[in-house]
């Protein structure tokens, strides 16, 4: 039997990694002892870790994350602990996409699970890591790609896009204002030679935005390294997939919590809610339902739940997060 020990378990987690909406996402998923539950994103483990300390000792956790490395030190983490370690095959770890969920459930037999959450994007690890070229700091080769399976990298968006597709993707996936320019600038660079590094690719921005943009608040590659992120990355189409294969995953009464930090998955999380929880679609002026639309689910969360101040202090990373919770019907 394990012995319950918050404070040593809690002492497991990444001590580079800070949880956003940690306590907000964990109560809000309604977790028991014996509750099955799906981390669609692992990370440096905090909410696994604490997700753990709610289901166990009868529960299941399943965690993915596309990256390998992450699974990797989630699994040392339980090899270095006796009382993870006792938990053996209640701890399922897979490295894949969470795209994958309805698979990997379907494999491992499970029918259904009472909750999952995903905290989207990337860890503290992964933007210090200065092989992936996530992060401006570094002079880093243009890859961005979190699963090094993937066939598309920053370096071939960057050389092989058209100049108007370089254009959608920084306005869709950036909000990026000065989307053109900088599509424009990138373009004209490529003509003298390819684009293969990240400091490379700064100075092209730097020349294509203006000196208020260049001496912003926030530094004026932001926008286009995360535009460039989610691109290389898929996460809005696989986003969809996570609420929809997700939901149907879910038993009645389980909940899907997810952690947005930019407009772009908000807005889809908010969207998509918002369907599942919707039943009639009649006109209003028939008098009795035709459509016999039920709703799948109800909203938990009427508005996206916000850190406070206190937090975004402590964790600039949580300055964006907005976190949406539905129930199954
Ligand atoms: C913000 S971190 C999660 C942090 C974690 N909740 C914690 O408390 O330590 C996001 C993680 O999810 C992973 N990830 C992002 N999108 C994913 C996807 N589509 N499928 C699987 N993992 C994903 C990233 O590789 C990263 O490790």
């Amino acid at each position: 039997m394990i012995k319950n020990s918050k404070l040593e378990i809690r002492n497991l987690m990444s001590s580079i990694h800070k949880s956003v909406l940690f306590e907000e996402t964990i109560e809000g998923m309604k977790l028991k002892n014996g509750s099955i539950v799906v981390d669609a994103t692992l990370g440096g483990g905090g909410h696994s870790l604490e997700i753990l300390e709610r289901i166990m000792p009868d529960g299941k956790l399943i965690a993915f994350d596309q990256d390998g490395r992450a699974v990797e030190a989630f699994r040392k983490k339980i090899d270095a602990d006796a009382r993870l370690r006792e938990y053996g095959e209640k701890i399922i770890l897979i490295n894949e996409n969470f795209e994958k969920i309805k698979e990997c459930l379907e494999d491992l037999e499970i029918a259904g699970v009472d909750a999952i959450m995903a905290d989207l994007g990337i860890s503290s690890d992964q933007l210090e890591d200065e092989d992936l070229g996530i992060s401006f700091r570094f002079d880093s080769p243009l890859d961005m790609r979190l699963d090094r399976k993937r066939e598309l990298t920053a370096e071939k968006v960057v050389n092989g896009y058209s100049e108007e597709e370089l254009t959608k993707v920084l306005r869709e996936f950036g909000d990026e204002k000065y989307a053109k320019s900088i599509a424009r600038g990138i373009c004209k660079a490529r003509e003298e030679k390819r684009i293969t590094k990240t400091k490379e690719l700064i100075s092209i921005i730097e020349g294509s935005v203006p000196g208020m943009y260049r001496r912003g608040k926030i530094h004026f590659a932001t926008k286009t390294f995360q535009a460039l992120r989610i691109e290389v990355n898929s996460e809005l189409e696989v986003l969809k997939k996570l609420v929809a294969d997700g939901t149907e995953a879910l038993l009645k009464k389980g909940r899907l919590a997810i952690i947005t930090f930019h407009s772009g998955e908000d807005r889809i999380v908010k969207n998509l809610f918002r369907e599942l929880s919707r039943g009639c679609v009649c006109p209003p002026e028939l008098p009795i339902c035709r459509c016999g639309r039920e709703p799948i689910a109800k909203l938990v969360t009427r508005k996206a739940i916000v850190p406070t101040e206190k937090e975004v202090e402590e964790n600039p990373r949580a300055r964006s997060a907005k976190l949406r919770i539905i129930e199954k019907i």
